[in-house]
């Protein structure tokens, strides 16, 4: 018997990754900012009425009769098999043209993020990812105990000169050049702005030249109520160089718990072996018989509809209640707008007088690796309802004034 001290319980077990970042900020710590009565744009979550219970619930009927025990089993039946095909062939309407072998599904999104992670990154290796971006991923990096290197979001998204010039840099230095890069090209959350389809091209070329992944995620981008669809990342990838994650949380429902990546046939393999036995059966089948004769893309039509007016409305809300002095982003699609305060106001210290007020929002510095962001807030208009919307955009208004240096007039 050793002489280690055990009176931590488990800790001294945990590995050394775990160790190094337990202290730090949790994903999920944000749900303490929930509050019964505030209104909570700080949830990116779908609104309840989206979720089509009724239709998943005569899908199920229709899989199980079809299916029998089998949608039950391990790898599921004839109808989890056949999601790959309804993936490739939605896949192909975006301009995307993959076969059934070069998709994964996953148990959504964070799922496929942490696979990709899995596969390619060794402690110590670097990211590159927007600043800000989502939090969820940043956790998920954090876990690898990878170097993270955060580079600005304008309105055309990522900054890829500041990219380019810092991949230049590095190789003139002898640095390392990072094995990912993670990209979030549709609504980015949080700032809801949208890559260019010029800066896409241009992160293809950097990608091959410097030799690195594009790790391109894409939850939003179906969701777009305003102008034309830049093309994926993925469907101008001549050389295999963009893995591209996806998932139903946002066009079905989070609970469905289903994802995907398209990426090359010798690296779908990889992420096959790495998730043995882990791929969802009977949501893939459930999924399946719920999209048939064409119900998921009615069903994206009509959320594209009642995101629209809660856009809008938020829009409209903080245009005329904002005091002077405050900015925001104007998404075409997604969930996010995302709000610069006042000169002087920080966003963590202002939430306890918005709770206070009646609304929560995500303190912009949540979503850097580092200490950025302190002037900005992640509002979200996709969970509550246009009436609520205004109500919550009334508090922020609010709080912001109350916090807000008066200037004295001189006269
Ligand atoms: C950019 C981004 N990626 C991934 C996810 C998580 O997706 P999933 O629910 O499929 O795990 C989210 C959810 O908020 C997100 O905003």
């Amino acid at each position: 018997m050793d002489d280690t001290d055990r009176s931590d319980g488990l800790e001294h077990l945990y590995s050394e990754t775990v160790r190094e970042t337990m202290d730090g900020s949790v994903y999920g710590a944000w749900r303490s900012i929930r509050d019964a009565d505030a209104v909570p744009l700080s949830f990116g979550f779908p609104y309840p009425d989206s979720f089509p219970n009724g239709e998943l619930l005569s899908a199920a009927e229709s899989l199980f009769e079809a299916e029998g025990d089998c949608a039950l089993q391990y790898g599921g039946g004839e109808h989890a098999d056949a999601l790959s095909t309804v993936i490739v062939d939605r896949a192909r309407d975006r301009g995307i043209d993959c076969t059934t072998a070069e998709i994964h599904v996953t148990n959504g999104a964070t799922n496929a993020i942490d696979t990709v992670c899995q596969t390619f990154l060794d402690p110590g290796d670097t990211v590159f990812v927007e600043a800000p971006t989502f939090m969820g991923a940043l956790r998920l990096f954090r876990n690898y105990d990878v170097d993270i290197e955060g580079f600005d979001v304008d309105g055309d998204g990522l900054d890829v000169d500041a990219v380019a010039d810092a991949l230049a840099e590095r190789d003139a230095a002898g640095e390392p050049l990072p094995t990912l890069l993670y990209t979030i090209p549709n609504f980015h959350n949080p700032t809801g702005v949208t890559l260019s389809a010029e800066r896409r091209e241009r992160l293809l070329e950097l990608a091959e030249t410097y030799d690195f992944v594009i790790l391109e995620d894409d939850p939003y981008g179906q969701l777009r109520y305003d102008g034309a669809e830049p093309p994926p990342i993925k469907a101008l990838d001549g050389s295999g160089r963009a893995v591209r994650v996806n998932t139903f949380s946002k066009t079905i429902a989070p609970g469905i718990r289903t994802g995907w990546i398209v990426a090359e046939e010798s690296t779908i393999e990889q992420f096959d072996r790495v998730n043995a036995g882990g791929e969802p059966s009977f949501t893939r089948g459930l999924i399946t018989s719920y999209a048939a004769d064409g119900r998921l893309e009615r069903a994206v039509d009509k959320l594209c509809v009642g995101y629209e007016e809660r856009r809008d409305r938020m829009l409209e809300s903080l245009e005329t209640r904002m005091p002077p002095g405050t900015t925001w982003s104007e998404p075409d699609g997604g969930f996010f707008v995302w709000v610069e305060f006042p000169e002087g106001i920080d966003a963590e210290e202002l939430l306890p007088d918005a709770i206070d007020a009646g609304v929560t929002y995500l303190p912009g510095s949540f979503f850097y690796a580092d200490d950025r962001g302190t002037r900005r807030a992640r509002i979200s208009f996709s969970h509550v309802s246009p009436p609520e919307i205004d109500e919550g955009i009334e508090a922020l208004a609010s709080a912001v004034r109350a916090a807000t240096p008066t200037v004295e007039a001189d006269d």
